[in-house]
């Protein structure tokens, strides 16, 4: 008979960016970041895995295409890490005088792995296909382990995918030892502690294909000098402000730093040498409309922040969302529906051509990786 787990599992957004590796074959960061994680409801990956003695082989399909897992190098690396702790585990069964151990960790795997976003909406996948991967792997085997140390298995897969194995607020500890062990994800606080926190997630139309993270860290860490004045000095500092905004949900703190630190991020990239861009002319209209919408009052009502593409994603309460979307609509989608706040500076914000932002994803803060089916 097989074994089989369908397990769910959610995007992450960084509001302190990971950008830099100090050790590239485990994916250890030079420095801490801090993610909330995304409702399932919008984003997430889902993951189907089965084992069977009679598979000869360990195979993999993402989104119904078979992809050649010895091809995936960190594909890998997380079967193999998932089987060495089931392998410790069933090794402990049996000390423990439990007779009817099924051999789990011998059999060959079916792994079908799919997003209910297109790739083509331009939000990376590879942190919530992980982070699916990694729960779905220690749900089929009934790993004991604790979420922090299933982290450190999804981190091996993606850096980021640490984070999304929590909902809520998670920061991923860089850690210091060697072998990565202290390197882990941990939940700051969870998904019902700030309801009123919202993401409206701008893709923008973007014809270029951009520098992937793994290579465009690798270029920083090498060539920016500006990037060790922002892991020594700037985001140990962040970290522990950040962590008291959400504590606080005090939202002016909580969107100065996440707009800093994505500027931040960016910087260290232009600061790359070659320089690595990622901003679109559309990205930094989005961020001038955001000035200008926070100019309109004395506290900030909004905060975005980009990854490696041109994408924005922009936090902001509940209680502005609607007006902050009628701008981002008139502004960026040739949609005149919607008030523009009095005081808001019209001219100030350039109108760009219908469809600059291809659609807006309105999501809140959600919950970590769900089990869906037993087998
Ligand atoms: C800009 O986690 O995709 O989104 O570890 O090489 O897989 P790898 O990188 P990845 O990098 C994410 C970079 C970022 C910032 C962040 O999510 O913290």
């Amino acid at each position: 008979g097989y074994y089989e787990k369908t397990c769910t599992a959610p995007v992450n957004i960084a509001i302190i960016k990971y950008w830099g590796k100090r050790d590239v074959s485990l994916n250890l960061p030079t420095n801490s970041s801090l993610s909330v994680t995304l409702s399932q409801d919008n984003l997430q990956s889902k993951t189907t895995i089965r084992a069977d003695p009679s598979f000869s082989k360990t195979r993999l399909w993402l989104n119904g295409i078979e992809e050649d897992v010895s091809a995936n190098k960190r594909m890998q690396t997380c079967i193999k890490e998932a089987r060495r702790l089931r392998s410790l585990y069933e090794q402990q069964l049996l000390r423990d005088g439990n007779s009817d151990v099924v051999p789990l960790a011998e059999y060959n795997l079916h792994i079908c792995s799919e997003n209910n976003f297109p790739t083509a909406a331009g939000l990376a996948s590879s942190a919530s296909g992980f982070a699916c991967l990694v729960y779905t792997l220690a749900q089929l085997y009934s790993l004991p382990n604790s979420t922090s140390e299933l982290s450190l298995i999804a981190r091996q897969g993606s850096g980021s995918a640490c984070r999304s194995l929590f909902g809520g607020f998670v920061a991923w500890e860089m850690g210091v030892n060697y072998d990565g062990s202290d390197s882990i994800a941990v939940q700051i606080a969870d998904e019902h502690h700030w309801p009123e926190l919202v993401a409206l997630i701008c893709v923008v139309s973007d014809a270029k294909k951009t520098v992937g993270s793994t290579a465009g860290m690798q270029s920083t860490v090498k060539t920016s000098p500006l990037l060790k004045e922002r892991i020594e000095q700037v985001v140990p500092k962040r970290m522990e402000e950040m962590v008291k905004a959400i504590k606080n949900k005090d939202f002016n703190m909580f969107a100065e730093i996440t707009m800093r630190d994505s500027n931040q991020f960016h910087a260290v990239c232009l600061d790359s040498f070659p320089p690595i861009f990622y901003l679109n002319d559309i990205s930094r209209a989005i961020i001038k409309l955001v000035n200008e919408y926070n100019a309109i009052s004395s506290d900030y009502k909004a905060a975005y922040t980009f990854d490696a593409g041109p994408n924005a994603v922009i936090y902001t309460l509940r209680e502005n969302v609607d007006e902050l979307a009628g701008l981002v609509k008139r502004y960026f989608m040739g949609e005149e529906r919607g008030q523009i706040p009095s005081s808001f500076r019209v001219d100030a914000v350039p109108i760009l051509e219908k469809g600059s932002v291809r659609h807006i994803i309105k999501t809140t803060v959600g919950d970590g990786p769900r089990i869906i089916e037993d087998g």
